[in-house]
């Protein structure tokens, strides 16, 4: 493993073992629940926005899974943190995977990818954001409400 892949590895570690954002946030503007069905883990994202009505001002989350799930949530609420619902509907998913850096099986895609197909449904729940084509295979396999 290169020093890189090194570094990247310690950061996925620390985010697991200290999740940024965990938690629950009572009367949430916008929130949905995500699960894996390849394995049953599972995300509650919830999100409060500013006096604009777009602006995520909080975003927390809570559930359990693997590292890789758990982990890419905590960098995702980071990562959205300040953003409008209409940004973050648009988000790449190479955004998130970038953050998070080391290559993925696609096994652990869904994994690295479940906080931020919640995060979108919470969003279109609550905003009508769409949810773009490129998800659609990825929210067929996640279980989403
Ligand atoms: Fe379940 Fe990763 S093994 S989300």
């Amino acid at each position: 493993m290169s020093e890189f892949d090194q570094m990247y590895r310690e950061v996925i570690l620390d985010h697991y073992k200290n999740p940024r954002g965990h938690g629950l946030l009572e009367g949430a503007d916008a929130e949905a629940e995500g699960q894996n069905p390849l394995c049953g883990d599972e995300v509650s994202i919830y999100v409060a926005f500013g006096e604009d009505g777009e602006t995520i001002d909080e975003v927390k989350f809570s559930g359990r899974g693997c590292a890789i799930s758990q982990a890419a949530t905590s960098m995702l609420t980071e990562l959205v943190q300040g953003r409008t619902a209409t940004e973050v509907a648009g988000l790449s998913r190479d955004e998130l995977l970038d953050e998070i850096g080391i290559p993925l099986t696609p096994v652990r895609l869904k994994c690295a990818l479940l906080g931020l197909s919640t995060l979108k449904l919470a969003l279109h729940k609550a905003k009508g954001t769409s949810l773009p084509q490129e998800w659609a295979g990825m929210a067929d396999d996640l279980d989403l409400k």
